[in-house]
């Protein structure tokens, strides 16, 4: 793998919501670049952009038109070329979002496929005559009807987002040649989405009521699709990443094994719920520590990431976003920054943007929130309680616009956005943390500059000490030096645990340990 790949702190990029540079309440690729000196000053040398295509955007841009096209709200060509250029100047990179599971209904090669059961376009996509039980990820059935062609089409996610045919081979040559068009204008790699799904083949024999998400995953044939792809890709000097759904470790190392030519990384989706729900995070946490461990002794890279756009905010997640807000989110920096691995920050993590909180269902706009609400009240709750416990999951957590300073609209746009911005914008902006030594954001520079400068930090060993909960503590050895680092994931005091290593250590980050430990207490020993 490249050497900058190894070195990159990706900062994800919701162009929706970071920054609206002409005031129409949609953030841009304009305002993007009004925010490059903001990135590198942060430390970010890479950023990855969640989709910016051209799309009638049922699920924000993940379902696309066309994948050579910007999406007019965003900009046009010409913009995105100044993007890439002027990240290159910069020396910063460029990794797009590349969505080929699915595509968009409104796209030209569905508009085709709708007409005839015989032309060039008839298998681009899943067709069948007779749908079975199979569920769709955002409510309802898997299978739409289509006038047209009296038949019924496959959609893992919204009915708006058929799924692609893989095994049509010259669907697989236009998106060869897209993604080849995407390279040659140069950007530095694909962020790929819900890649885990590409084999469907026998699904109409799925058994009834399963997720067309369950039905299809991780199959055999899939990895063959995505290895033709990716190995071209991969003569390129590029960053891959896969967005992958996986049972377990070693369907994560299916895809990251440097041997197999898949992905030098992946993002492992998991539902919101899971975690939202989940009654001990902190052993959750100290499992997916265990996990990176192993894709490391396997030989594989890890991608880290507290949140992204489908997470609720980390600080609300794992952390404290009350009391302890500021403790919170300096303690899930150090996790994230101080493991082996690209680190991953989501717009907005920097200065610990906390969870929306929004009153109303209407206030929400996420097509995932709405489906589970209204599945909700199908169940009994009353609009109260469905709300209640669908907002703790809901996408729209993290895209409320970025809050840049405490004006109205939190210096994100002039006019009222696409999505509310949240109140607590008056205390919670980049203007204020920028001039607060003190502060989230100012924690996240010193620490980025800190890991960009070790290697051990990167590429260490790391080992896990068995400590009680809610303590989290491991080793990255390197060959020059080896840090310590500890946390308290908890709002409680809890006692110190006993880790000999400390007593010779020199502090590089947070406070010495003493025999209690404050709610958030992180250190970072060196020794
Ligand atoms: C991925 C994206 C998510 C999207 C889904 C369908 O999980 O991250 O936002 O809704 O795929 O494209
Ligand atoms: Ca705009």
């Amino acid at each position: 793998m490249n050497t900058w790949v190894k070195d990159a702190i990706v900062y994800q990029i919701y162009p929706r919501s970071f920054k609206d540079s002409n005031n129409d309440g949609i953030g841009d690729i304009n305002g993007v670049r009004s925010k490059l000196d903001y990135l590198e000053q942060l430390g970010i040398n890479t950023l990855w952009l969640s989709p910016v295509y051209d799309s009638p955007c049922d699920d924000n841009g993940y379902d696309i038109r066309d994948y050579q096209t910007i999406l007019a709200e965003f900009g046009t060509m010409q913009d995105f070329d100044l993007l890439l250029e002027e990240c290159h100047q910069r020396g910063m990179k460029l990794v797009m979002d590349l969505v080929i599971n699915h595509c968009s209904d409104e796209h030209e090669w569905f508009e085709q496929s709708k007409l005839s059961k015989t032309g060039p376009y008839a298998d681009y996509f899943y067709w069948a005559d007779k749908p079975n039980d199979l569920k769709s990820v955002f409510g309802g059935s898997a299978w739409d009807y289509c006038e047209s062609r009296q038949q019924f089409y496959l959609h893992t996610f919204s009915k708006k987002q058929p799924d692609l045919n893989w095994e049509c081979s010259d669907l697989v040559s236009e998106i060869e040649r897209m993604v080849d068009w995407w390279l040659d204008k140069g950007v530095d790699g694909f962020r790929v989405d819900a890649i885990s799904f590409l084999d469907k083949s026998g699904i109409e024999d799925a058994p009834n009521g399963t997720f067309a998400t369950e039905a299809c995953v991780n199959r055999p044939k899939g990895h063959t699709h995505l290895r033709k792809l990716m190995s071209k890709v991969h003569t390129r000097d590029v960053l891959s990443v896969g967005e992958i759904n996986a049972r377990g470790t070693s369907e994560l190392l299916d895809y990251v094994l440097p041997s197999r030519n898949e992905f030098q990384m992946a993002i492992v989706f998991t539902p919101p719920e899971i975690e939202v729900f989940h009654e001990n995070l902190n052993q959750y946490y100290k499992d997916q520590i265990k996990v990176r461990i192993e894709v490391q002794r396997q030989g594989a890279w890890n991608a880290n990431f507290l949140s992204n756009h489908d997470k609720p905010r980390q600080v609300s997640l794992y952390g404290d976003d009350g009391e302890f807000w500021l403790q919170a989110a300096k303690a899930l920096a150090v996790l994230n920054l101080t493991q082996h691995g690209t680190p991953y920050l989501y717009q907005g993590e920097e200065i610990g943007m906390t969870n929306c909180y929004f009153d109303e269902i209407s206030d929400y706009d996420d097509i995932d929130t709405i489906a589970k609400f209204q599945e909700q009240l199908e169940n009994g709750l009353s609009s109260e309680q469905a709300l209640a416990l669908v907002s703790k999951a809901s996408r729209d957590n993290s895209r409320t616009p970025m809050q840049w300073d405490s004006s109205t609209f939190a210096g994100f746009s002039k006019v009222t956005p696409w999505l509310k911005v949240n109140e607590n914008k008056s205390t919670i902006n980049v203007k204020s943390q920028e001039q607060d030594a003190e502060s989230i954001l100012q924690f996240y520079k010193q620490l980025i500059e800190f890991r960009l400068g070790s290697e051990t930090l990167k590429t260490g060993d790391t080992s896990l000490h068995e400590t009680a909960d809610p303590i989290i503590a491991y080793q990255r050895q390197g060959d020059s030096c080896t840090y310590l680092v500890i946390v308290n994931l908890s709002s409680e005091v809890v006692l110190a645990p006993s880790l000999p290593e400390s007593q010779t250590a020199r502090l590089m980050f947070g406070e010495a340990l003493s025999e209690y430990l404050p709610p958030y207490y992180f250190a970072i020993y060196k020794y």
